[in-house]
């Protein structure tokens, strides 16, 4: 039984995790500069004891004065709706990620995916392959457009759609497929594309998690989002490119896609009170625009440091360079598998825990010792309340999905970590864990 399910620490297995070889212990001081919190009580907020799961005040105290000239400025100019500053960050984005590729900014993450089927004409009577495993907007947009999401399994390994259940869930309704690049890092393009191409699917990237990763492919290479058909991004204000609010943006290099999109985010008119289809409200906030391009300078740096981070776990955890393997250290946590093809931005850290430990008693135990942790995902899509009755599993159903969904386990990531930080998160883990047997 794991030493966190019994809820008493055993001196064998305590000392066990003091011998271990560590990076830098904890200072008070660097963890006093983390401030911002999203797990943690409000009690512990001002503990000096207390870590993170996400530090966006951290993050935004380093950049305060460029993000009060953004607001500034919209202030100045009242472009809050379809304005300059929402022209420029598009633009800006466009130019970063390159390959002539359009940016189309919309409400949020989810809006993007409603949008992108949308413009692909995807409705009642169609079927869109997504996998069990990712947050719910994914397949939540498939039943907006009134076609039927259909559930396949992901690899184990890599946490991403796996290519041989998509290809089983396809039937003659199939006419897209959501990838999802799912925690930092591309799912198999080559695969998934090479297949939907055969089949002649859509294909959709869900890239609220990874924007600015890259996929060097035998098949295709290039940009996350800029694969297939259509991408999608969230800028919610913990992804990798946060606003201080919500936004989104379809991205692809489809011209027509592209004006099909900004057409339908704003009520289906390109033209004032003339609207050619039905669409939405969905433009991105000039004021979120302005924010984003203030912060987008700094992607570089953000995105090194939570690549840092994760490097300093993998040490931490016991993996080192068997990390990129997904290897588990001593105690059985089996790191990040890495996929070779691609980079990872590290949205997420996700371990996974040893098969039988109590995850919930081992999340309690940690957050009593000032350690926030997070369950992405705890259930598979399949098995929520919502999709019962409106959504297809693929035959044989979903096991790998429902196993990590068990095991999965987010620590803290985020861009003001430092290797004290991510040491003590480790030691506070192996301390909740049951002793590794030699
Ligand atoms: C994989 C995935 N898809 C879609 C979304 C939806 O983005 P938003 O929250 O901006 O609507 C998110 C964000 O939470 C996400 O993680």
């Amino acid at each position: 039984m794991s030493r966190a399910a019994t809820g008493a620490a055993t001196g064998a297995a305590r000392s066990r995790a003091e011998l271990r070889p560590t990076l830098i212990f904890a200072t008070m001081s660097s963890l006093r500069d983390a401030r911002s919190e999203q797990h943690n009580s409000p009690e512990q907020r001002d503990s000096p004891e207390v870590m993170h799961m996400v530090d966006l005040q951290g993050l935004h105290a380093r950049m305060a004065k460029e993000l009060r000239g953004a607001m500034q400025e919209v202030v100045d100019t009242s472009a809050f709706i379809q304005g300059k500053h929402v022209r420029d960050f598009e633009g800006a984005l466009a130019q970063r990620l390159g390959d002539d590729c359009h940016v189309v900014g919309c409400g949020n993450g989810t809006d993007a995916l409603l949008l992108a089927l949308r413009a692909m004409g995807i409705g009642p009577g169609d079927e869109v392959i997504v996998p069990d495993f990712t947050f719910i907007a994914t397949a939540e947009v498939v039943a907006l457009t009134g076609a039927t999401p259909v559930f396949a399994d992901i690899d184990p390994r890599t946490f991403q759609l796996d290519v041989t259940s998509a290809q089983r869930a396809m039937s003659d309704q199939t006419r897209a497929v959501i990838v999802v690049h799912l925690f930092g890092q591309c799912a198999d393009m080559d695969a998934l594309g090479a297949w939907a191409q055969t089949h002649g699917l859509h294909v959709v990237e869900d890239n609220a998690q990874s924007l600015g990763a890259s996929w060097f492919g035998t098949r295709v290479q290039g940009r996350a989002g800029l694969l297939g058909d259509a991408g999608t991004t969230s800028f919610f204000p913990s992804k990798n490119l946060g606003a201080l609010g919500d936004g989104g943006a379809v991205l692809t290099r489809n011209a027509s896609l592209a004006e099909k999109v900004r057409l339908l985010a704003n009520h289906g008119a390109k033209q004032k009170y003339h609207h050619l289809e039905i669409g939405l409200n969905s433009r991105l906030d000039g004021l979120q625009a302005a924010f984003l391009g203030a912060k987008l300078p700094h992607f570089d740096d953000m995105i090194a440091r939570r690549q840092k981070a994760a490097s300093w776990y993998d040490v931490a955890l016991g993996a080192g360079p068997g990390a990129w393997a997904g290897g588990a250290g001593d105690f059985g946590v089996v790191v990040p598998f890495r996929e070779e093809r691609s980079t990872h931005m590290f949205h997420q850290y996700c371990v996974l825990l040893p098969r039988e430990t109590n995850r919930e008693a081992v999340q309690r135990e940690l957050q009593s010792r000032g350690i926030p942790t997070a369950v992405y995902y705890p259930t598979p899509l399949s098995s929520q309340p919502a999709f019962q009755g409106k959504g297809r599993t693929v035959e044989g159903g979903t096991p790998a999905a429902h196993e990590v969904s068990r095991r999965i386990l987010a620590l803290p990531m985020h861009t003001e970590l430092t290797p004290d930080m991510v040491q003590r998160v480790v030691e506070e883990l192996f301390r909740t864990l049951p002793t590794p047997q030699d």
